[in-house]
């Protein structure tokens, strides 16, 4: 005997189909179950083992456009006929036909011995037989025009002619029966108590009626069929996690426009102005504006004094020309680092403990692991006893919550930052990339008065997401699958 919970509604089915196997619609009016409860209810007591639901799919024929206006019209070779048998012999040409037809109707006149074909000097002439029978593609091709018959009830002579003209269209419908299994039969129904409580409303909550019955139990352990809802994008999702993090860890959130000056972008971080990374080829920049002025004169020649020597610090600067156009010039931003320096240049005073995540452009070509726009998880940490260690920990703990425990770090070299290093976090076998950071050098803070250390980096999302969702083509995070998408998170 199986043992196994049963909802009211599946032994209703399990019942009707006592007497034997029925359709959909049929154990619908033997239960008294809506269609959908029927349907919901058999595929239940199938994941149960106890029906089997058979589907047999069945060919419907019916006119396709073409078919159509012929059903309407009359097929050209009936019209032909017609006509030729009205005003006798004549020339293809002279058909009250479309080109079209004249094309193909000269074939079908002869195939049905509507006319015989006789060789003239001006060309060939169509001579009618008299004769106008009707073959049996006509009358099928009107019926089909009404309504679609099923390929086993179709005069398969008619049909032949007709789907070898490309006069008709298919369609597919499944027929779906139920029936028990063995183990469907076997059931003891008279064990079971369809009194079930399904569902406890207040009435009987009033009345007490509950106490003599018996409350259906929830199989916790059965699959639910995917419902169709609304989810968070899973960059989103991630962003959301993400500002959690840093927001549970202290930190504020910052924000920047995607279109900067190269000014704040490049060269208030030192990055030099003949930095490769600044060329056309890899920095998008803007034709309106194509240049931003600077009012902020007093920064701007600290900055250019870095640049060239130094200025106040120790630094010999890059020791070449700092052009104030170069500065001026207008792009989309290449990293989020332009937001940190630009709150350092107004807020100097530790503690400082900010984050931002945000969209970033660079020319590059689109492949599995690249796009030309991406985001960024950037932060600093602006205090007096800030160092090396503390900022290793602080990714370590971030990657760590982001569920990547094993993170690891190797030297780098970015213009701003000294030391810097690259962040790699273990996925399987392999360590990827996942971004940068370091201590802004001198050059960068002694423009804006800071004197205590900065801890910077800027990470990379959708590698991260790449890495949590498995998937191995970066640009399905931007193709809105709306299938993945709901499946996905
Ligand atoms: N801006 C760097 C990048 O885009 C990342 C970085 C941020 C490095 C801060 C050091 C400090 O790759």
């Amino acid at each position: 005997m199986v043992k196994v919970d049963l909802s009211s509604n599946e032994i209703k089915i399990l019942k009707a189909l006592q007497g034997g196997t029925l359709s959909p619609s049929e154990a619908s009016l033997a239960s008294g179950l809506g269609e959908k409860e029927t349907m919901s209810a058999a595929s239940w007591l199938r994941s149960k083992g106890l029906v089997k639901i058979s589907e047999k799919s069945t060919t419907f024929y019916l006119t396709n456009n073409e078919g159509q206006k012929y059903a309407e019209e009359g097929l050209p070779e009936r019209r032909a006929a017609e006509w030729l048998n009205q005003f006798g012999e004549s020339p293809i040409e002279d058909l009250p036909l479309d080109e079209g037809e004249k094309k193909v109707v000269v074939g079908w006149l002869k195939r049905k011995n509507f006319v015989d074909l006789e060789k003239t000097e001006g060309g060939l002439k169509l001579v009618p037989t008299g004769n106008l029978n009707e073959t049996p593609d006509e009358p099928l091709l009107v019926l089909l025009n009404r309504r679609p018959i099923s390929e086993k009830k179709v005069d398969k002579e008619g049909l032949t002619l007709l789907k070898g003209r490309q006069l008709l269209e298919t369609r597919e419908e499944i027929t779906r029966k139920f029936s028990l299994t063995p183990d469907g039969q076997n059931f003891d129904l008279k064990s079971i108590d369809d009194n079930l409580i399904g569902e406890l409303t207040p009435e009987m909550i009033q009345s007490g009626v509950w106490k003599d019955k018996v409350f259906q139990r929830y199989g916790l352990d059965t699959n639910v069929e995917p419902t169709d809802h609304a989810t968070l994008h899973p960059l989103t999702h991630f962003t959301e996690e993400i500002r959690s993090i840093f927001l549970q860890m202290g930190f504020t959130e910052i924000e920047g426009d995607y279109v900067e000056s190269a000014f704040w972008n490049m060269d208030a971080l030192f990055i030099p102005q003949d930095h490769p990374a600044r060329e056309l080829q890899d920095t998008f920049y803007l034709s309106e504006p194509a240049s931003f002025v600077i009012n902020d004169e007093e920064t701007m020649d600290r900055v250019k004094a870095i640049h060239e020597d130094g200025g106040e610090t120790e630094s010999v600067g890059w020791g070449s020309d700092w052009s104030r156009e170069v500065a001026q010039q207008a792009l989309l931003r290449t990293h989020t680092t332009v937001g940190t320096i630009r709150y350092l240049s107004e807020h100097s005073e530790p503690p400082i403990r900010v984050f931002s995540v945000g969209r970033v452009f660079r020319r590059e070509a689109l492949d599995a692991t690249h796009l030309p726009e991406f985001t960024q998880v950037e932060g600093i940490i602006v205090e007096p006893e800030a160092n090396f260690g503390m900022l290793i920990g602080v990714l370590k703990e971030f990657y760590r919550r982001m569920g990547f425990p094993d993170v690891r770090v190797r030297p780098a070299y970015f213009p701003y930052t000294e030391p810097s290093m690259e962040v790699e976090v273990k996925f399987g076998d392999s360590w990827l990339e996942l971004g940068g950071s370091g201590i802004f050098r001198p050059e960068v803070t002694a423009p804006f008065g800071i004197d205590c250390p900065v801890l910077a980096w800027g990470l990379g999302l959708e590698r991260l997401a790449m890495l949590r969702l498995g998937i191995k083509d970066i640009r399905m995070l931007y193709q809105s699958d709306l299938q993945w998408l709901k499946e996905t998170i």
